[in-house]
């Protein structure tokens, strides 16, 4: 039996992150939060003085990507998520990336029986065969409400209308992209968080996947 692959998509801030988080811990499976390649990605083309903008630089980025940079605190940054989504629309650095993500979950670290991935094209691109699909969104006002509070929480300046705004700028372009755009595969269930709490967005989730969890054991297993 392959690996068992919960496909986790939305927008910024959409709390896509604490929830695979918080999934992957319940059920014993590897997490990854897809959009800290993308964000790598950008790190490695701004450090080196070069252009998010720019292809090339781009393509030769990602394939520098490597996995310890991902817990890099300075990837968290709202410089790095603007150019992450530069950098995210050049189809080779999907293509680089996309290794990455299926080797990940193919074989999770630690031996776990699958992986929680979250991004914003997982259950349409990455692994649209993935047992469980969520598409988590809410209102932009309560995401950049959110994405403010995690950056003055953090001690970074931000300004509401800065992040407002440049939320605004990466959702058009992650979702009107020519590659991968951020979209709900049409088998996804869609969680709006707008009025959800994080613990009740988790009870949600954890439902769905305890039933697929259930669906995959051998019919011998069931009757137990
Ligand atoms: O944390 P936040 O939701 O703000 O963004 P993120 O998940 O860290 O993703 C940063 C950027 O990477 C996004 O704006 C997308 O452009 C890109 N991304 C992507 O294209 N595909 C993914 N699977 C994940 C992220």
């Amino acid at each position: 039996m392959g690996s068992f692959v919960v496909a986790i998509d939305g927008p910024a801030a959409s709390g896509k992150g604490t929830l695979a988080r918080r999934l992957a811990k319940r059920f014993g499976l590897a997490h990854l939060d897809t959009g800290k390649l993308y964000r790598a990605t950008a790190f490695l083309v701004l450090q080196a003085g070069g252009d998010p903008g720019d292809s090339t630089a781009a393509t030769v980025a990602a394939g520098r990507v490597e996995p310890a940079l991902l817990a890099d605190p300075r990837l968290l940054g709202e410089a790095v998520a603007n150019a992450s989504s530069l950098v995210a629309a050049v189809p080779a650095v999907r293509a680089a990336l996309l290794a990455f993500q299926r080797d990940f979950a193919d074989r999770p670290p630690g031996g776990a029986r699958g992986a929680v991935l979250d991004g914003r094209d997982i259950g349409t691109a990455v692994f649209p065969d993935a047992a469980v699909k969520l598409f988590v969104t809410a209102s932009r006002e309560a995401r950049a409400k959110r994405r403010f509070r995690e950056l003055r929480q953090r001690g970074a300046a931000a300004i509401y209308g800065d992040v407002l705004q440049d939320m605004k700028e990466r959702d058009a372009r992650d979702s009107s992209r020519r590659v991968a755009p951020l979209a709900a595969a049409p088998d996804a269930i869609t969680l709006d968080t707008t009025g959800l709490d994080a613990d009740q967005a988790f009870e949600l989730a954890s439902d769905l996947i305890a039933r697929a969890l259930a669906d995959r054991q051998p019919s011998s297993d069931k009757r137990g």
